[in-house]
C-alpha cells in the first residue's frame, strides 16, 4: 500500500494474504479509518452506542428487552432481492438455469467502479468469522469487510466472531472467504448522514470458483450479513459439491419420546414457511420433547459410521417476527425476552418496547409503525413489515440441545422438505427411497412470501427450499443429491417426507392447525423411521391413514384431517405439467433417475 493512500487501522495482520486484501480494499473504498472487529462485550457497546448515535438504533426499555435496540431499514431495502442476486462463476452453464449470472471479470468491473470511494468518510469494518465451530477439524472461516455498524452488531449475534478466530487465521494462515460488503452511501463534502443508508443500485454476488462474496447497497440481513445466505449456503454448496458433503437450507431438531429415545430431524421449508418454528416448537403430545439445534442452516457430512451428520453453522437467530407470539412460538418468545438483540422493521411501544402482528391478541392501544407513523388498532396498515426480524443469540434459546456444541453434529433420522401450498401436497408423504426422496425436493413447490422481493403467493418450484440459494447448476445440485447416497451406503442415510401444513379447506382456512400440533407429524415420521405404523402406498408416495397419526386431544376432525391428508389426482394431473416444464428448463444436467421418477408418477397416476 502506497503511503498516501494510508488510514488509520486499529490493527495490521500478520498474515500477509490476508492483510494484502484489506489494504486493496480500502485502497478502492477509501474510508476514513479501518476497524478490526474483536467481538468483545465492550465492543459491542461501543458499536451499539453509535448506531444510537446515528439514530439507526433506538435503545428499548431495559426492563422490556436488555441490551436490545429498534431498528427501521429505508423502506426500500427490507427483504433479499433475487433478481440482483448472482452466480458468476467463469462458464455461463455452472450457473444453471435458475441464477442470474455475469462473466466474473464484467461483474468486477462493473462493481469496481460501485466500489470505488465508496466508504468515503465512513469507517471500514474487518470482522473475522468462523461458521460452524472453531473447534471442528477444518474451521471453515471467512473475513467481512463491511461499512455498515448494522452489521458489525448483526454479525456479531449471528456468527462466532472476534479475536480468537482471527488468532486461529492467522496461527494456521487458513484459507477464508473473503466476503466484501459496502451500503455504496459515502458521506462526502460534509453530507448529513442518514439513519439507514443505502443505494437503489444492488447487486449480490457470489464468484463460486474463488469462493468469494461482494456485495453492494443493501444492508438487509440476507443481503448482507454474508456469513449467512450467501457463505453457508451459496459458496458452501459449491464446496460440498466439489467434496462430497452438503450445504442446505434447514432446520435441524432434536426429538425425544416419552422412553427417552432420541431422533434428530432436519427440515428444508423455504423463508418464511416454517423452519424457525417447527425448530423450537413445543410438542403437544404428552411427554415427547422437542430441542433446538438450528433454525436455518445445516451443514450435513457422511460420518465414519456412514450416517448423515449436521452441524448448525450459525450462532444466532433472524427469525420472521410477525406471527411469532406465545400461543405459537413461545420459546422464540423466551428467547428475545433476554435481550440482547436487534429488532428490524417491527413496531416501537409507547413504552420503549417492540410489537408485531401476532405477538399478541391485542395490538397496544398505540404505536409507532415500521415507517416512524403512528399506528393505532384501526389503521389500515400493518404495524409491522411482513418481512422485518428479530437477531437473537441463539445460546438465549431454552430449548437448545447441548449437541448444539458439538462439532461433529447430529446423525439424521429423517429429513423433512416442506412447502406452503393451499392445494395437491398432502400434509404428509413419504418418499419410497432416497432417489424418490430427492425427487420430492427437486419438484418442491412453494407459494413465495415476503423474505425476497416480489409478488407474494405465487407458486414456483423451490427445489430443496434451495432456489435462491443453490450455488451452481441446480441440475448438478440434483445429481449431487444422488451421488450422496451412490457413494455412500444408502440404506444409513435418513428416510424422506415432504410435508404441508400450509393446505386449506374450501372456506380458506388451514385444514391443519399447525405449530404444535406439527409434533404430532414428527412422531408419526419417527414411527414410520422405527416401522411401528401403517402407510398407504399412493401415486405420489407413502401417506398415512388417520388412523396412523395421533390425534389424542387434537382439534381436527376425522373428515378434516383425511382432507389434509388426501391424494386429488385432478390436483396432480394439473401439477404434472408444471413439473415437466420445470425439468425440461434442465436439458442435459437433470439426472435421468428424476425423469424416470416422473414418468413412473404418471403412469401410477393413470395420466
Ligand atoms: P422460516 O423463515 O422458515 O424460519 O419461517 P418461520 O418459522 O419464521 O415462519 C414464517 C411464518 O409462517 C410465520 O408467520 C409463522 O407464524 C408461520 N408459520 C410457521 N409454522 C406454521 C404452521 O405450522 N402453520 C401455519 N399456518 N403457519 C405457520
Ligand atoms: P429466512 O432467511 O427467511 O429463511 O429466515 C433470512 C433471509 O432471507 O436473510
Ligand atoms: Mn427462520
Amino acid at each position: 500500500m502506497s503511503a498516501d493512500t494510508a488510514v488509520q487501522s486499529t490493527y495490521q495482520s500478520s498474515y500477509a494474504k490476508l492483510q494484502s486484501w484489506v489494504d486493496e480494499v480500502a485502497a478502492l473504498t477509501q474510508p476514513d479509518e479501518i476497524y478490526w472487529c474483536e467481538g468483545t462485550p465492550e465492543e459491542w457497546v461501543r458499536i451499539t452506542d453509535r448506531l444510537v448515535e446515528a439514530g439507526t438504533f433506538i435503545r428499548l426499555n431495559d426492563e422490556k428487552k436488555p441490551n436490545s435496540f429498534y431498528c427501521a431499514s429505508d423502506p426500500n431495502d427490507v427483504a433479499r432481492v433475487e433478481d440482483r442476486t448472482y452466480i458468476c462463476s467463469v462458464d455461463e452453464k455452472d450457473a444453471g438455469p435458475t441464477n442470474n449470472w455475469m462473466a466474473p471479470d464484467d461483474m468486477k468491473q462493473v462493481m469496481r467502479g460501485l466500489y470505488d470511494g465508496c466508504m468515503r468518510g465512513r469507517t471500514m469494518y474487518v470482522i473475522p468469522f468462523v461458521m460452524g465451530h472453531l473447534e471442528s477439524d477444518h474451521p471453515m472461516f471467512g473475513v467481512e469487510i463491511t461499512d455498515s455498524a448494522y452489521v458489525v452488531a448483526s454479525m456479531t449475534v449471528m456468527a462466532r466472531i472476534g479475536r480468537d478466530v482471527l488468532d486461529k487465521i492467522e496461527q494456521t494462515e487458513a484459507d477464508y472467504v473473503p466476503a466484501l460488503h459496502s451500503f455504496g452511501a459515502p458521506l462526502v463534502d460534509g453530507a448529513t448522514d442518514v439513519a439507514w443508508p443505502c443505494n437503489d443500485t444492488k447487486y449480490i454476488v457470489q464468484f463460486p470458483e474463488e469462493r468469494t462474496i461482494w456485495s453492494y447497497g443493501s444492508s438487509y440481513g440476507g443481503n448482507a450479513l454474508l456469513g449467512k445466505k450467501c457463505y453457508a449456503l451459496r459458496i458452501a454448496s459449491v464446496m460440498g459439491r466439489d467434496e462430497g458433503w452438503m450445504a442446505e437450507h434447514m432446520l435441524i431438531l432434536k426429538l425425544t419420546n416419552p422412553e427417552g429415545v432420541v431422533k434428530y430431524i432436519a427440515a428444508g421449508f423455504p423463508s418464511a414457511c416454517g423452519k424457525t418454528n417447527l425448530a423450537m416448537v413445543e410438542p403437544t403430545i404428552p411427554g415427547w420433547t422437542v430441542e433446538t439445534i438450528g433454525d436455518d442452516i445445516a451443514w450435513i457430512r457422511v460420518g465414519a459410521d456412514g450416517r448423515l451428520y449436521a452441524v448448525n453453522p450459525e450462532f444466532g437467530l433472524f427469525g420472521v417476527a410477525p406471527g411469532t407470539g406465545w400461543d405459537t412460538n413461545a420459546n422464540a418468545m423466551r428467547t428475545i425476552e433476554q435481550g440482547n438483540s436487534v429488532f428490524t422493521n417491527v413496531a416501537l411501544t409507547d413504552d420503549g418496547d417492540v410489537w408485531w402482528e401476532g405477538m399478541t391478541d391485542e395490538p397496544p392501544a398505540h404505536l409507532t409503525d415500521w415507517k416512524g407513523n403512528d399506528w393505532t388498532p384501526d389503521s389500515d396498515q400493518l404495524s409491522s413489515h411482513a418481512n422485518s426480524r428479530f437477531c437473537t443469540p441463539i445460546k438465549q434459546c431454552p430449548t437448545l440441545a447441548d449437541e448444539y456444541d458439538d462439532p461433529n453434529g447430529v446423525p439424521l433420522d429423517a429429513i423433512l422438505f416442506g412447502g406452503r401450498r393451499k392445494t395437491t401436497i398432502p400434509l404428509v408423504t413419504e418418499a419410497r427411497d432416497w432417489t424418490h426422496g430427492t425427487f420430492m425436493g427437486a419438484t418442491l413447490s412453494s407459494e413465495t412470501t415476503a423474505a425476497a422481493t416480489g409478488a407474494v403467493g405465487v407458486v414456483r418450484r423451490d427445489p430443496m427450499a434451495m432456489l435462491p440459494f443453490i450455488g451452481y447448476d441446480a441440475g448438478d445440485y440434483f445429481g449431487h443429491w444422488i451421488t450422496m447416497a451412490k457413494n455412500n451406503d444408502e440404506s444409513k442415510f435418513p428416510k424422506i417426507f415432504y410435508v404441508n401444513w400450509f393446505r386449506r379447506d374450501d372456506d380458506g382456512g388451514f385444514l391443519w392447525p399447525g405449530f404444535g400440533e406439527n409434533s404430532r407429524i414428527l412422531k408419526y415420521v419417527i414411527d414410520r423411521v422405527e416401522g411401528k405404523v401403517e402407510a398407504h402406498e399412493t401415486p405420489i408416495g407413502l401417506v398415512p391413514p388417520t388412523s396412523s397419526i395421533d390425534t389424542d386431544g387434537l382439534d381436527v376432525t376425522e373428515e378434516q384431517l383425511a382432507k389434509a391428508l388426501a391424494v386429488d389426482t385432478d390436483e396432480w394431473a394439473a401439477e404434472l405439467p408444471q413439473i415437466n416444464e420445470w425439468f425440461e428448463k434442465f436439458g442435459d444436467t437433470l439426472p435421468a433417475v428424476l425423469w424416470t421418477e416422473l414418468d413412473g408418477l404418471k403412469a401410477r397416476l393413470g395420466l
